[in-house]
Parts: C-alpha cells; sequence; structure tokens
C-alpha cells in the first residue's frame, strides 16, 4: 500500500520486531507513559487479533509512524498511532486512517472505536476529520497527568470515511 505524503512515497506494511528500534523512539517522543518494547513484541505476535502496521519513508528508509489496531468478530478498535515528530502535519497519520478504515470496511465490520486524552487537541482534530463521534467519557483514565479518555467510534454506512 503506497501513500503520498508530500515529497515522499510512505508504503505501509505489518510491523516486525526489526522495526521496534525506530517504533519505540517514536513511541517515546510522542507519549507520556510510552508502551513498553514487551508490549509492541506481544502485538507483533499476536497474529490472531492484532494488526500492528509501521508506514516508512522509502526514499530515506525510516518508519515515519505507526498505527495498531484489533479486529474482534465485526467490531476494531485503534490501540495506537503516532507519527514520528519529523514527519507531523503531512497527513500520514490521516492516509493510515484512511487505508485501515477503507480496508476494515470492506472486510464488513460495523465499527471502529478508539480512546483519546481529552486534551490532545490535534489527535482530536484527526479523528473528527475522519467521521468519529464521542460515544463516552472514562474519567481520570490516563496518568501523568491524569486526564479523562474521550471514546470515540466511527460506524459504518453512516458518517464514511470519504474525502481528501
Ligand atoms: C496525532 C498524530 C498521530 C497526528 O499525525 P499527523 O500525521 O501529524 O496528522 P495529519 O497530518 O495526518 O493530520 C490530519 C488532520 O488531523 C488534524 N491534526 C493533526 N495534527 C494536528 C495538530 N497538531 N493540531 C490540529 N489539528 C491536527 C488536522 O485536522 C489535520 O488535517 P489538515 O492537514 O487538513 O489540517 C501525531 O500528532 C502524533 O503522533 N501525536 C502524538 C501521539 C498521539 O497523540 N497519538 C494519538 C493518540 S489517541
Amino acid at each position: 500500500m503506497a501513500v503520498f505524503a508530500g515529497a515522499r512515497n510512505i508504503r505501509l506494511r505489518r510491523m516486525t520486531s526489526l522495526d521496534l528500534p525506530e517504533v519505540l523512539a517514536i513511541e517515546r517522543r510522542s507519549f507520556p507513559n510510552p508502551w513498553p518494547p514487551a508490549t509492541f513484541e506481544g502485538e507483533i505476535q499476536n497474529l490472531g487479533l492484532s494488526h500492528p502496521v509501521v508506514a516508512v519513508d522509502e526514499e530515506a528508509d525510516r518508519v515515519a509512524g505507526y498505527i495498531i489496531y484489533w479486529v474482534i468478530r465485526d467490531e476494531a478498535q485503534i490501540n495506537n498511532i503516532a507519527v514520528h515528530p519529523d514527519y507531523r502535519r503531512r497527513r500520514i497519520a490521516e492516509n493510515m486512517l484512511r487505508r485501515v478504515l477503507d480496508a476494515l470496511k470492506n472486510e464488513g465490520i460495523q465499527f471502529v472505536t478508539l480512546e483519546v486524552r481529552a486534551g490532545n487537541a490535534g489527535a482530536r482534530a484527526l479523528y473528527d476529520k475522519l467521521g468519529f463521534k464521542p460515544i463516552g467519557l472514562r474519567k481520570e483514565y490516563y496518568t501523568n497527568p491524569v486526564e479523562d479518555a474521550v471514546v470515540m467510534s466511527l460506524m459504518f454506512g453512516s458518517a464514511g470515511t470519504s474525502g481528501s
């Protein structure tokens, strides 16, 4: 799967253990409570449930970002998404999500959920743009700092994911 982001050719493929040094570096720069290496290893090994995907800048041979989602029967859950600070605001996250959402829709998945820090304005704007709607709040769900999680959902067949 190729995604055009600015002047770069970005390709999506399944994450492997060889990607972990770059993925962990992005994770640490992206979250106050980064997932530990064992959690990523677990996702990579969890072939039945988990879909860990990296977005690779082929020209520079660098991991630009990643997304990890689970498919459970007719439901999918986005568990992690991050883009390296050097690659942000070039629609890499948007394109990763659009690709994933299109694939899920084609597989017959009915709805997709995710959680986001209430104060994460950039991520919330991204999910709004793709048609996700807030459906609930988990009070003080996150630590460092303590913050509510907004639960968001996208139902296929209603808002859709079309657009640029
Ligand atoms: C959130 C994140 C994944 C966005 O990645 P990105 O590749 O920079 O985002 P995109 O360029 O694809 O942005 C697409 C849309 O999202 C919104 N958006 C993204 N970042 C934004 C920001 N910092 N401020 C406001 N809106 C933002 C905009 O609507 C944007 O559309 P536009 O280009 O038409 O303005 C990235 O900032 C990141 O890795 N943050 C740290 C990790 C994180 O918070 N992950 C989400 C956890 S729920």
